[in-house]
């Protein structure tokens, strides 16, 4: 009995301390593309929630692969679930909104990029191992290797216009917009009542 409490007990600890890791979309792209994603490169622990702020222009945050930047995960890699805000326009920074998406493992580097400016280096990286080769650099030239068009900026934007429906997310609730980012806190806290009931019901 006390040591189910314990257990439960400690597991809501730990969703207690979940963190809230902010990447920014929609710096000013004018001078660094780079900074459509602030910061490009974040860290986040297993438990941690990563929160995509979109704050100004039309972008969207959608999960890809090191290999295929610009590709959504899915599409190259059927075993992944990514996430994919499809385009957030945030007209004219009047309609900010989130994408939280919460991470379960951080031994595993998660990729993604912006579908409007993926093609001239709009993309990042959550847990970028830092031995590993597969580096924010190489991933920033593979997106404009593969889908930069040298001749013209113009034609390559609006050849990506794609159709705004998103693909299916991974674990559900959380994905979804948000007006409060404390949103995704809470409801992790919620999923972990139930299992707290079970095994407090089960030690009685
Ligand atoms: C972005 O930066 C450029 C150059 O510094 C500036 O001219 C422009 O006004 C900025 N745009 C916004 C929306 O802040
Ligand atoms: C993963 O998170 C744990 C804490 O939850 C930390 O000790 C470890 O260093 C992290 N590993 C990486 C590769 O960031
Ligand atoms: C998102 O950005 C808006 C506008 O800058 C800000 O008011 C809000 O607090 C931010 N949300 C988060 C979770 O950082
Ligand atoms: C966006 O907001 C700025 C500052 O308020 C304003 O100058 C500009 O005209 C607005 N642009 C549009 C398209 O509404
Ligand atoms: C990048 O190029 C690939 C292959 O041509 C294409 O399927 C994908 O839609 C492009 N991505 C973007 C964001 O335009
Ligand atoms: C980081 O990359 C190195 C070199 O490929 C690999 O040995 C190590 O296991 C990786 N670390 C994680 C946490 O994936
Ligand atoms: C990157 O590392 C992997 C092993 O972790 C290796 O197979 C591959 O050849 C390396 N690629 C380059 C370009 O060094
Ligand atoms: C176009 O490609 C050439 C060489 O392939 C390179 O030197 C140049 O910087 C590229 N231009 C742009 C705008 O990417
Ligand atoms: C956002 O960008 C996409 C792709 O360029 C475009 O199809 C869509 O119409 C844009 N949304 C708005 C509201 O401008």
């Amino acid at each position: 009995m006390r040591a189910d409490f314990l257990l439960a007990a400690a597991a809501f600890a730990s969703c207690v301390a979940a963190r809230q890791v902010v990447i920014v979309v929609g710096g000013n792209i004018t001078t660094d593309i780079g900074s459509v994603f602030t910061p490009q490169s974040a860290t986040a622990n297993a438990g941690d929630v990563v929160v995509f702020n979109f704050t100004q222009g039309n972008h969207t945050a959608t999960q890809s692969t090191f290999a295929s930047p610009c590709v959504p995960a899915h599409i190259t890699d059927s075993t992944i679930n990514g996430f994919d805000s499809a385009f957030r326009d945030t007209v004219n920074g009047s309609a900010v909104t989130q994408l939280t998406v919460p991470i379960s493992d951080n031994t595993t580097t998660i990729w993604f990029f912006d579908f409007n400016t993926c093609s001239i280096g709009g993309v990042g990286g959550i847990n970028v191992n830092s031995s590993s080769n597969q580096t924010l650099d190489g991933f920033v030239r593979n997106a404009e290797r593969l889908n930069g068009t040298n001749d013209s900026t113009t034609s390559s934007l609006s050849s990506q216009s794609r159709s705004a429906t998103p693909t299916s997310p991974t674990s559900a609730p959380s994905q979804t917009a948000t007006s409060s980012a404390n949103q995704a806190v809470v409801m992790g806290l919620y999923s972990v009542i139930p299992a707290f009931v079970v095994l407090l019901a089960a030690s009685l």
